[in-house]
Order: structure tokens, then C-alpha cells, then sequence
């Protein structure tokens, strides 16, 4: 009697770890902000929402969105290929083309609690032009049929609002770079892409725009006078030299009592946020190694630093080895005394990646852009 009740707690248990193997993985929770894409009215004034339209008077902001990730958050190969692979969820349309007449379909409502099963049926306004747009000039400026703007009272051929937030802050930004998740069976401190949390968190000041948006004094249309503005760069991961001098390395080497010792010290001396910061694929390695006078390549050593999270069976962080704002890390490598000759150098060598080349491989993409590049290498004499 007591052995089949241990049989079917077992069995119970084979079958409850099943699901959660089996079960789909959301793993974030489908917040009121992007439930459902952006439905907007026309300011009076304009022909249309389109950034193209925009930019035919602001052509400065406009020649610096379309080179930034935003301009890109559809047309993106890594993303296309992405979105694909997930199966074409509609919840990732909710933040890479958010507004409505950018999606073939309307979201008329949800079969599932969770929402993330819409029910959907096809948008006569669909606007394929403005699809590719990805997260397009209106869908930060534009709120009730009015253009929202840091200064308001402005010469504008169409009726603007000041909005305190857009100059400083983080409001403009939090509807997408952030999720949540308070479900029962989620352990996160920090939710993925959290980078708005990931600020709050580590006690930093609550500002995207600062550092997103360098400041510049300048005519917002050609012919007007010159007001405090913010290029719209948007750089990050995808932009190299904004990574490298976000990085601040030190490298020490002394005699330790087995023979070479080396010390780095990486700091993220540019980012409120963690370095790096967004989905969990994007990371660092450092390596170490030494190097001989005819190129020969000596004793290595590397270091990962990532975002690792366990998704299942229960989803929790597990180890987080970024470069949070204020937290340097050191770095040890060790080269015993026999293993010394014949090498002279040392080379230190730290790599940002977009994405692992397994998970590349997995999706299926075949990227054209490199998906990792070096952001500090220099060699040192080694100080015997
Ligand atoms: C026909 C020309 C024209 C078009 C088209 C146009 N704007 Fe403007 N916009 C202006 C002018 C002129 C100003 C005011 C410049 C000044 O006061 O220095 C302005 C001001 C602004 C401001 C500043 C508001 C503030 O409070 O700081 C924003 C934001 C803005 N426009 C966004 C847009 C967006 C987004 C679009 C497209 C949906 C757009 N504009 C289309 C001419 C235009
Ligand atoms: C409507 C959603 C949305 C809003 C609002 C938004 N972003 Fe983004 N952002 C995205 C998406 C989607 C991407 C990724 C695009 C891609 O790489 O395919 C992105 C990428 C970025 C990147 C990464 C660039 C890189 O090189 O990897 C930066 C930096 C960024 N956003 C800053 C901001 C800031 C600052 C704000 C607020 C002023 C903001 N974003 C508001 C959706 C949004
Ligand atoms: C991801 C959100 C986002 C997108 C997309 C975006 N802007 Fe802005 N925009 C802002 C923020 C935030 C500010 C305030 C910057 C500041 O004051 O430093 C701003 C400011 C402005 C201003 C006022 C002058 C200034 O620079 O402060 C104009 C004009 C403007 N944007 C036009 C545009 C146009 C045109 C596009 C599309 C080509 C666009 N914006 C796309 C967030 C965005
Ligand atoms: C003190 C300046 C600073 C502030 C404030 C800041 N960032 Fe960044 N951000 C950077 C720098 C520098 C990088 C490139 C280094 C890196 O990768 O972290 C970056 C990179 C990014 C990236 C690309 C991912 C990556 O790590 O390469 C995203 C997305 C991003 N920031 C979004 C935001 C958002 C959203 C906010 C506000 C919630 C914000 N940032 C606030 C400086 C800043
Ligand atoms: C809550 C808003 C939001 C949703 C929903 C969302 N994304 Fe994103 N996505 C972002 C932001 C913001 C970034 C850029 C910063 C980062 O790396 O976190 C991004 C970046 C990405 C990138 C990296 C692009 C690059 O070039 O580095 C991929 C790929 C991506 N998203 C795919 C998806 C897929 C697939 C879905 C649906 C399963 C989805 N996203 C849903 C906001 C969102």
C-alpha cells in the first residue's frame, strides 16, 4: 500500500516536470503597454505619420533615426529570422512595429488570460511602407492627435505638447525596454531586456535620454532658430566604438609565488545600465594570452560575462557576470615560471557579442553584419 502511494507521488512528480519541459515558455508577462498595438490619430497639419513625411522638414533627426536600430527593428535580419523561429508571435510586432497601420492584422482581442493569443482579423489600413519604418518617428511623438515634444511652444505647422519627460528620463523608453513578470513559477531579480529596471535596480539616475540622445544646439527645421535638441542616435551594441568607450580596462602583472601573475580590471565606466545590457545573448568575453617573438601563441585564459538564466524547468537567474555600473571586476591569470620561455608579450583581448554562434546556428541565421568585434586589444611587454 505504502509502496504504490510512493509510486504514484513519483509518477505525479515525472509528470508534473513533463509539462514544464513541454509546456510553451512565456517568458515575460504581456503588459497593459504593448498589449495591443498603438492606435493613433493624424495631428492636423500633416499628410501623414510616416518618418519619410517627417523628415521632409526635420531631414537632420531624420538622416540620424535611419541609421539607428530603431529604423531597423523590422527590416532587421537577425530579428526577421528571430521572430520566424518563435513561430510569429503578434506580441513581438507590439514593440518592433508597434503602431496599428504598420500590422497586416488588428488585434480584436485575447482567447487567453495570459494574452498571448490574440484574436485577430485583417487591418484595411494596413501600410506596408510604414511597417518598414519599425519603431517610427510617431510612435514617441505622437499621443491624441497631438505631437509631443521636450519645448511645446514651438513654431510648429502642426499643434505640439510638452511633455517634461522626453527631455529627461526613462518614460519615453520603458514602454519596450522593459518587461515584468510577477507569475508564480518566475525567479527573476531582473526581467530579460530589463535595462530600465536594471537602472532602478543598481540606484542610478532614471535616464535613458541623456546618453541616447547626445544633446546639440541646432534649428529642428532648416531655416528656424537654433534650440537645445537631441541627436537621435540611438547607439548601442550595434555601434562599436559606443561600446568601446563605455569599457575602462587596467592590466597589471606581478610575480606571484608559482611564476607570472596578471591582473585586469574591467569597468563600465559609460552605461547607467548594465554592460552589456538588453536580451540575455549579448556578451563579453576577455582573453588573456601570451605571445612569443615569431608569433608563437602561449598559455591562454578566457572569461565569459553573461546574463545566464535557467528556463526550465522554472525560470530563474542564474548567474549574472555583466559589468553593473560601479562594480568592477578583476580578473586573474596565472602562468606558472616552466611555461614562461620562450614568450615576451602578453595580449589582452575583450569581445562584445550580439549573439552566441550556437543560438545563430540554432535559428538558422545567416548573418552579413559580424555578431561579435573586439572593443579593446593591446599587447604589453611582459615585465619579467
Ligand atoms: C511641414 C514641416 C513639418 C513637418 C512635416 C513636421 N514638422 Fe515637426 N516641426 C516643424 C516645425 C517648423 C517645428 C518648430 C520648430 C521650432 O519651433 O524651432 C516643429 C517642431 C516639432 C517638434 C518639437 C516639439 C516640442 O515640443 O519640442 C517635434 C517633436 C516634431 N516637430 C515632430 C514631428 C514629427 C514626429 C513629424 C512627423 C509625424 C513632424 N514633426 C512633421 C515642422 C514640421
Ligand atoms: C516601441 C518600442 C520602443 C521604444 C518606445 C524605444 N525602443 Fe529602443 N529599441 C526597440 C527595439 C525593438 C530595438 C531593437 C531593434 C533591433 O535591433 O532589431 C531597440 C533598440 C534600442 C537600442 C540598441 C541599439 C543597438 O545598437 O543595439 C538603444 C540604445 C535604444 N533602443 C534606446 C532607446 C531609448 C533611449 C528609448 C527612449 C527614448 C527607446 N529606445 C525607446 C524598441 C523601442
Ligand atoms: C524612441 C523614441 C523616439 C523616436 C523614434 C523619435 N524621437 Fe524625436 N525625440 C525623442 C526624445 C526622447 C526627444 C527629446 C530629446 C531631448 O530633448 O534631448 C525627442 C525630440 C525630438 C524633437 C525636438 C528637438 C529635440 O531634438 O529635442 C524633434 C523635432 C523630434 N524629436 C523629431 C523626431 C523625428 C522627426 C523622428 C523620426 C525621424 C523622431 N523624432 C523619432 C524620442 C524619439
Ligand atoms: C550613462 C549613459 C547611459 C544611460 C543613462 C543609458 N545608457 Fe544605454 N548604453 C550606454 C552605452 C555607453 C551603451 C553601449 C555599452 C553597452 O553595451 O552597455 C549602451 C547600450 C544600450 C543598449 C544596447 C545593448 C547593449 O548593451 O549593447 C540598449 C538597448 C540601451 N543602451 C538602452 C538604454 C535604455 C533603455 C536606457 C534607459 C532606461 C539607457 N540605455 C540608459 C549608455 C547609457
Ligand atoms: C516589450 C517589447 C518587446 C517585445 C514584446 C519583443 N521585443 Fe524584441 N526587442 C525589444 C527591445 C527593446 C530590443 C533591443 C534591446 C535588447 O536587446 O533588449 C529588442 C531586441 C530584439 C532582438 C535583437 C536584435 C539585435 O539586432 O540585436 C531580437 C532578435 C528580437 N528583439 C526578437 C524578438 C522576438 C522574436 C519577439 C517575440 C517573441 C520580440 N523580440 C518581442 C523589445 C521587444
Amino acid at each position: 500500500m505504502k509502496k504504490t502511494l510512493w509510486i504514484l507521488v513519483v509518477l505525479a512528480l515525472l509528470a508534473f516536470l513533463g509539462w514544464r519541459f513541454l509546456r510553451p515558455m512565456n517568458i515575460f508577462e504581456v503588459g497593459d503597454r504593448f498589449a495591443k498595438p498603438l492606435k493613433m490619430e493624424l495631428p492636423p497639419g500633416l499628410v501623414s505619420l510616416k518618418a519619410k513625411d517627417c523628415g521632409d522638414c526635420h531631414a537632420e533627426i531624420y538622416t540620424e533615426w535611419k541609421e539607428s536600430m530603431h529604423a531597423k527593428a523590422w527590416t532587421d535580419p537577425y530579428y526577421q529570422v528571430d521572430l520566424r523561429f518563435d513561430g510569429n508571435q503578434q506580441i513581438c510586432l507590439n514593440c518592433h512595429i508597434p503602431l496599428e497601420n504598420q500590422q497586416e492584422n488588428l488585434v480584436l482581442g485575447f482567447r487567453d488570460a495570459e494574452r498571448f493569443d490574440p484574436i485577430l482579423a485583417p487591418n484595411p489600413n494596413f501600410d506596408l511602407e510604414l511597417q518598414q519604418e519599425g519603431v517610427t518617428c510617431a510612435v514617441c511623438h505622437v499621443k491624441e492627435g497631438q505631437i509631443i515634444g521636450p519645448q511645446g511652444n514651438t513654431l510648429a505647422p502642426h499643434p505640439t505638447t510638452r511633455d517634461p519627460e522626453m527631455a529627461k528620463g526613462m518614460t519615453a523608453c520603458a514602454q519596450c525596454h522593459v518587461v515584468a513578470n510577477h507569475r508564480w513559477d518566475v525567479f527573476y531579480k531582473i526581467p530579460p531586456c530589463g535595462t530600465v529596471a536594471e537602472i532602478k535596480a543598481g540606484g542610478q539616475e532614471e535616464d535613458c535620454v541623456g546618453c541616447h540622445l547626445p544633446k546639440v544646439e541646432r534649428p529642428l527645421v532648416e531655416g528656424y532658430p537654433s534650440r537645445p535638441s537631441g541627436r537621435h542616435l540611438f547607439r548601442g551594441g550595434h555601434h562599436p566604438p559606443t561600446v568601446a568607450q563605455a569599457l575602462a580596462v587596467q592590466v597589471r602583472q606581478r610575480k606571484g609565488t608559482q611564476g607570472l601573475e596578471v591582473e585586469v580590471t574591467l569597468e563600465n565606466q559609460g552605461a547607467a545600465h548594465a554592460l552589456p545590457t538588453g536580451t540575455p545573448d549579448r556578451h563579453l568575453t576577455l582573453r588573456l594570452r601570451l605571445l612569443g617573438p615569431q608569433g608563437q601563441i602561449g598559455p591562454e585564459e578566457s572569461f565569459v560575462l553573461k546574463r545566464s538564466v535557467l528556463w526550465r524547468p522554472f525560470i530563474i537567474d542564474w548567474k549574472d557576470t555583466r559589468l553593473l555600473r560601479g562594480q568592477p571586476k578583476n580578473f586573474v591569470f596565472k602562468v606558472d615560471q616552466s611555461d614562461l620561455a620562450p614568450y615576451d608579450q602578453l595580449e589582452v583581448l575583450v569581445t562584445y557579442h550580439l549573439l552566441d554562434k550556437a543560438r545563430r546556428q540554432r535559428i538558422g541565421y545567416q548573418n552579413q553584419e559580424p555578431i561579435f568585434y573586439p572593443i579593446y586589444q593591446k599587447i604589453f611587454p611582459l615585465t619579467p
